[in-house]
């Protein structure tokens, strides 16, 4: 496999540089080399409405623009999400805002939803050629106040609406400031219910059930988590993503970076996110499926999120440290798994 060496290349460039010039080659790179979780034996799975042809998703803030669809999407994954989308385009944090802790195998990233806004991903999703499941994952603008939040959120739907497989709506990122407060509470329901009539119309008006999901951070207690299930089975949404990237630093204390604002992902937070996948399942019963994210670094990693309680797992830093190979690896895992006799 060539991702190795080229990974030590990529590793010399500043990270956001490497990120760019990975996926502009992913873009040109021949199938072959990239189509390796493209198994046909991989078990298809139903979830939130849809059939995915396997378990392995890219997670969101990868392709923020829909811009790399064409090399992600040959990767042979079960699904892509692209975003975070905002109403309108915005530069997000300044730069460095994101960091390499090659050692603990982890990024920090305070990007701050630096994207071309909702129109311009629309026009990229026009030209999708495959077939492979796509998600838009949604939020608010920098300059739209907490108290407006719901306006932007209610332009992603409507926007997202008729070009995405599914919808997430993302109130977990700890880099807009407020943002993880509509986790809870009346802001969450009213936020919720906003969504859920509106996708009722629009499901009503184009004929077609879009599924939402919401996305949560590995940084709620117990009751909150209670919290948040019982007002996400309440309004009928059909998916949770955990989790986004944490502000707990344990792990990573000897790097140099650890002080650096943002949140991190990659190996230290794997057992945070398992522990909230498998809090969710507790109190979700299966009412709705979960999707697991954050540390996934191996095909181990994302069988212990499955027996956690999610049905599907997303990928990122994981990606960006094993390349390709890791979508080959745990769409393999998981066909022995539906293979051992239970
Ligand atoms: C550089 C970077 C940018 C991210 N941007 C977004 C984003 O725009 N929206 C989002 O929902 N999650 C975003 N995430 C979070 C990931 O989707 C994922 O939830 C998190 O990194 C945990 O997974 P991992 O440990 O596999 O990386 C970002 C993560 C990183 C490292």
């Amino acid at each position: 496999m060539i991702y190795p060496a080229l990974r030590r290349l990529l590793f010399c460039l500043p990270p956001e540089i490497a990120h760019e010039v990975a996926l502009a080659a992913l873009d040109r790179a021949p199938t072959r080399l990239l189509s390796a979780g493209a198994d046909s034996s991989a078990t298809p799975v139903s979830a939130m409405g849809l059939r995915f042809p396997n378990p392995v998703g890219i997670a969101a803030g990868l392709d923020k623009n829909a811009d790399h669809l064409a090399g992600l999407c040959r990767l042979g994954c079960g699904f892509v999400e692209v975003g975070t989308v905002t109403p309108k385009p915005q530069p997000g944090n300044d730069k460095p805002r994101l960091f390499r802790l090659e050692k603990e195998l982890a990024l920090i990233n305070r990007m701050g939803f630096n994207n071309k806004g909702i129109d311009y991903l629309i026009e990229r999703m026009a030209t999708r050629k495959s077939t492979t499941l796509v998600g838009i994952n949604i939020g608010k603008n920098l300059t739209t106040a907490l108290e407006r939040a719901n306006d932007d959120y209610l332009i992603g739907l409507q926007r997202a609406y008729a070009s995405a497989d599914y919808i997430t709506v993302n109130i977990s990122s700890p880099n807009t400031p407020g943002l993880r407060k509509l986790q809870l509470g009346e802001q969450l329901e009213t936020l919720l219910k906003l969504l859920q009539e509106n996708r009722d119309k629009l499901a009503q008006e184009q004929e077609r059930q879009v599924p939402l999901a919401v996305k949560i951070a590995p940084d709620m207690n117990e009751d909150e988590i209670n919290q948040f299930c019982d007002l996400l089975i309440k309004h009928r949404i059909d998916g949770v993503i955990a989790t986004n990237t944490t502000l707990s630093r344990a792990g990573t204390e000897q790097s140099r970076h650890t002080a650096q604002a943002g949140g991190l992902s990659g190996a230290p937070l794997t057992d945070l996110s398992r522990n909230t996948i498998r809090s969710l399942a507790n109190r979700l019963q299966g009412e709705i499926p979960i999707i697991g994210c954050g540390g996934i670094m191996n095909a181990e990693d994302a069988i212990g999120h499955m027996q956690a309680g999610a049905t599907l797992v997303q990928i990122y830093s994981g990606f960006i440290y094993r390349g390709p190979q890791l979508v080959r690896e745990i769409v393999d895992a998981t066909i022995s798994l539906n293979r051992q006799p239970s």
